[in-house]
């Protein structure tokens, strides 16, 4: 887990020798190493040792051993921002004490500053987009998310974050103690740092690696309808919340439902896509109800052979949806272990009649309505069960 140790180098002091305190002081001459890709650095100062708070502190700082600029800190608590794009290291240097001079101890160390987090801005392609530019689905799901669970103070995992990490910059508003964000996606980068109690890993929820009772909180937007294999990704999430923790998803359109195909290929200039009606080559449902050789028939009316194949492959093969059904997720949950607080269908989407007819053919599954879910679930702290159809 990336903390403040993993950016300081020579000349700190920790605040307990050989502890996991993440605090540190700054002794005369202190460096930091600056990760890649890094644009900005900020670094939170606090004024703790008694004799530092009487005087104005100055820190002159050094990038790649050149002179940068020079700060005089009066405050309790101070932030200093540096532009700090190519460099790899910034040198420290800073008034201290020693407090055997003010007092009887025998402590002989040379106190500084006390460094207490850095905050790491990436010019990471996949960070360029910045910050508040949620798209309006993950802006409407921790609007939810936050009305329900309060992340302040807490570990907090998301799954399934967005290219931008924008949710993840967007929850660092709310104070968690840690927050962590995961996807499997192989063009994401192993790693980002987002800041010191922050970042990204490219992990799959179905086996993430973290500890049992890890988590106080998960969460995920957008993402539960596109996990193969969900019920192994549930298991994991029951794993590592610690026993009280939260889950709460908010996804769709699910299988189920009326754009439930997910129809999103695009080649050689041509496009379909779910999200754009006239871009949306299936009709209501007809995922559903037509054969596969039906829908490349209805397909070749508008797309060259190859986009056909393309489109085909994507909703009936492809790994990037998991073709469950409302019931599938009514049945995961339910035996997941993890206490259901809420379901919500959030988005519903009534089925034309010659829909009806054809759907019936899937006994077992009769809801073809709900294309949204929300779910809070909790994990308890002795095993119990509950049953979704208390609460629908
Ligand atoms: C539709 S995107 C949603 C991304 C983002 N949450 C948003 O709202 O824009 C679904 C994401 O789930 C990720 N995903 C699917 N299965 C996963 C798994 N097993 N582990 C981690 N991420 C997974 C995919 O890589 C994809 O980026």
């Amino acid at each position: 887990m990336q903390n403040l140790r993993s950016f300081i180098q020579d000349g700190w002091y920790p605040i307990e020798e050989g502890g996991n305190s993440v605090w540190v002081w700054c002794q005369e001459k202190s460096t930091l190493r600056i990760p890649e890709k890094t644009q900005h650095l900020e670094l939170h100062f606090a004024t703790i040792y008694p004799e530092l708070k009487k005087a104005t502190q100055n820190i002159k700082i050094s990038l790649n051993g050149k002179f940068y600029k020079e700060y005089q800190v009066k405050d309790k608590h101070s932030v200093i921002k540096i532009d700090c794009a190519n460099a790899e290291s910034a040198a420290l240097e800073v008034d201290v004490v020693r407090p055997s001079d003010f007092d009887a101890s025998q402590d002989s160390r040379l106190l500084g500053i006390c460094l207490v987090q850095v905050v790491c801005i990436s010019s990471d392609p996949y960070l360029e987009s910045g910050r508040n530019t949620l798209k309006e689905h993950q802006r409407i799901a921790l609007e939810r998310f936050l009305s329900l669970v309060s992340v302040k103070g807490k570990v907090v995992l998301e799954i399934g974050t967005d290219y931008g990490c924008e949710t993840l910059h967007a929850l660092r508003d709310y104070n968690p103690e840690w927050l962590i964000g995961i996807n499997y996606d192989q063009h994401y980068s192993n790693r980002i740092d987002i800041a010191g109690n922050c970042y990204f890993q490219k992990l799959d929820a179905r086996n993430t690696g973290f500890a049992s009772n890890f988590f106080d909180t998960v969460f995920s937007i957008s993402t539960f309808e596109h996990i193969n294999e969900l019920d192994k990704a549930v298991a994991e999430i029951n794993r590592i919340l610690r026993p009280g923790g939260e889950l709460y998803a908010h996804f769709g359109p699910i299988w189920s439902c009326y754009l439930g195909h997910h129809v999103h290929t695009s080649l050689d200039g041509e496009v379909a896509s779910f999200e754009i009606p006239e871009r949306n080559p299936f009709p209501p449902h007809a995922h559903l109800y037509l054969s596969e050789h039906e829908v490349m028939e209805l397909l070749k009316k508008h797309y060259s052979p190859k986009m056909v194949e393309a489109i085909l492959y994507q909703v009936y093969q492809g790994t990037g949806i998991n073709r469950l059904f409302f019931e599938d997720y009514v049945h995961i949950l339910e035996s997941s272990g993890l206490e259901i607080i809420l379901f919500n269908e959030f988005w519903k989407h009534p089925v034309e009649e010659t829909a009806t007819r054809e759907l019936k053919r899937f006994g077992f599954y009769r809801n073809f309505e709900t294309c949204g879910i929300e779910i809070l679930c909790k994990k308890p702290n002795s095993i119990g069960r509950s049953d979704i159809t208390d609460l629908i």
